[in-house]
């Protein structure tokens, strides 16, 4: 693997496929290695491995696992039974296209009916991670060149390496123009309810001693009026074909209240990220996750009972919000249907979009 960050959030190991447990951190480095395509579904849904890149990787490895365990077990409808493990795989969080997106490329591997199938997936599904590296690397040179030496910049959520294959999205961004000296301020919104930013991103900037101040979700419009940040820079699950950019709660607010201050929004996100099927943002299926995420804190009430929640964990940030789209393909400044159609046309092979799963 190249260019790896000082912790590896998926790993691939003869024994099984390691995943840096995420509900642990930032108290806790543990790692669950897991064996069946199963188990890795489930993984998903609970959020031991989030981000859309990170779980695209991982459902990959978990074809591998799925063909591995099938081939010994059921030798004569090993195929079909992959095929349902994809479908779990593919159900198991509905907003970030990275999921289908690499599903669909293990697939089309899987039809090429080659010798040695198991050792053909694992290549592909090790060029998917490879690809995502060298893909945030590249984004990241991209969007720190658009940044200006004394800028400060606030992200929200966690596009680092531990939501990527490794170096991140947005974290990519910052991560390089801290490292051309850049920045000023690096912020870290907290990221309610699941606390992405406090308990991932904080960690994970602090392993590079980058340093980070936290605020809460409700302060980065505040934030924005004081003049401290110029900048908001975020990654996307899923960018329709108009370029309205879906992403973790709260990136629609931070998006408004950017254009509002004059602050550039910034979306970092690979060509994985694409959804040239989905017209605009506005058709996806915006996840919602059980209501306790709000309601309790590590197991302990926090409202007042009897009181309900929504808790919609994805928001829709209209197109005409975002200043710059980054890719590894190149920058998008405004992005819309005929710049991102022209980038589409122009991007490698194995970039195609997919549907709604
Ligand atoms: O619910 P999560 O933690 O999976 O949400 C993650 C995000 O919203 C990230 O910003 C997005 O996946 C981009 S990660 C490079």
């Amino acid at each position: 693997m190249t260019r790896q960050n000082s912790f590896q959030a998926i790993e691939w190991t003869d024994s099984g496929l390691l995943l840096l447990d995420q509900r642990c951190l930032p108290h806790e480095q543990h790692y669950l290695c897991l064996q069946d395509a199963v188990s890795v579904a489930e993984a998903i849904r609970d959020m031991v491995v989030r981000g859309a890149p990170a779980i695209g990787i991982t459902a990959a490895y978990a074809v591998v696992l799925s063909a591995r365990q099938h081939l010994e077990h059921n030798p004569d409808n090993w195929q079909a039974r992959v095929q349902q493990d994809v479908k779990k795989l593919a159900a198991a969080r509905p907003t970030a296209v990275n999921l289908v997106w690499a599903l669909q490329r293990m697939q089309q591997r899987l039809a090429r009916s080659e010798a040695e199938p198991a050792a053909c997936l694992l290549e592909e599904a090790r060029q998917i991670h490879e690809a995502d590296i060298e893909a945030n690397h590249r984004m990241g040179g991209y969007g720190a060149n658009l940044i200006n030496k004394g800028d400060s910049v606030l992200t929200h959520c966690n596009a680092g390496a531990l939501a990527t294959g490794g170096y991140g999205t947005a974290l990519g961004v910052i991560r390089s123009a801290w490292a051309a000296g850049k920045l000023v301020n690096v912020y870290a919104g907290e990221t309610r309810p699941w606390l992405q930013g406090a308990r991932l991103t904080a960690w994970e900037l602090l392993q590079d001693d980058i340093p980070v101040t936290l605020v809460t979700d409700s302060a980065s419009a505040f934030l924005m009026q004081g003049g401290k940040v110029q900048w908001v820079i975020t990654g996307a699950d899923r960018v329709a074909a108009n370029g309205d950019v879906i992403n973790k709660i709260g990136t629609y607010s931070l998006a408004l209240a950017c254009r509002y201050h004059g602050v550039k929004m910034m979306v970092a996100a690979p060509l994985s990220t694409l959804d040239m099927a989905m017209p605009d943002g506005q058709q996806v299926a915006i996840e919602q996750r059980p209501t306790d995420e709000i309601l309790k804190f590590s197991g302990h009430a926090l409202a007042a009972a009897g009181a309900t929640a929504w808790n919609p964990v994805f928001d829709v940030t209209p197109a005409s919000l975002v200043d710059y789209l980054v890719t590894e393909a190149g920058i998008v400044a405004a992005p819309d249907r005929e710049k991102l159609a022209e980038l589409h046309d122009q991007a490698p092979v194995g970039h195609s979009s997919s549907q709604n799963s």
